[in-house]
């Protein structure tokens, strides 16, 4: 069914210049892109979003990094729209990306597994409440059954 996720690309994909890339890349495979935000995370902001990692060790480098430069936060809307993106942006850690998924994105602009350039919501509930909490007045979670 037509449903919407959240994307992001992280800190180094826009620094890397990498957003324009993205973005044709995100169109070719006909999504479409509901609503965008170029925003610099603050602490707060990037520990609330990441809440369910808070007690890893590697909460607080992911805080740092987050909040090193600005994202681009998007809303994605397809059928089947969060299993498309993750499948797009392939595995979390961008070496292995290279090796096992090396037409990924984040084989193409990720460094490691903090650093892998891109965010995808990893399934419908994290979808609806991760475009919550940065588009308020963004319809989320499976579009057809709201209208
Ligand atoms: P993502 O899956 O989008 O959201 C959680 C992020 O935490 C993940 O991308 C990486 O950027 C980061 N991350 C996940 N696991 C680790 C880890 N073991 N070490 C460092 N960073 C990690």
């Amino acid at each position: 069914s037509l449903e919407r996720t959240l994307a992001m690309i992280k800190p180094d994909g826009v620094s890397g210049n990498y957003s324009d890339l993205i973005k044709r890349i995100i169109v070719e495979a006909s999504f479409n892109i509901v609503k965008e935000m170029l925003t610099l995370l603050d602490e707060q902001t990037a520990s609330a979003f990441y809440l369910e990692h808070s007690s890893r060790t590697f909460f607080p480098h992911l805080v740092t990094y987050m909040t090193s430069g600005p994202v681009l936060v998007m809303v994605l809307e397809k059928r089947n729209a969060v299993s498309d993106w993750r499948g797009l942006i392939g595995p979390t850690d961008a070496q292995k990306a290279k090796i096992s998924h090396p037409h990924s994105i984040r084989a193409l602009c990720g460094k490691d597994l903090q650093r892998n350039c891109v965010h995808g919501s990893d399934s419908t509930s994290s979808a609806e409440r991760e475009i919550k909490f940065f588009f308020k007045d963004v319809v989320s979670g499976d579009v057809a059954s709201q209208h």
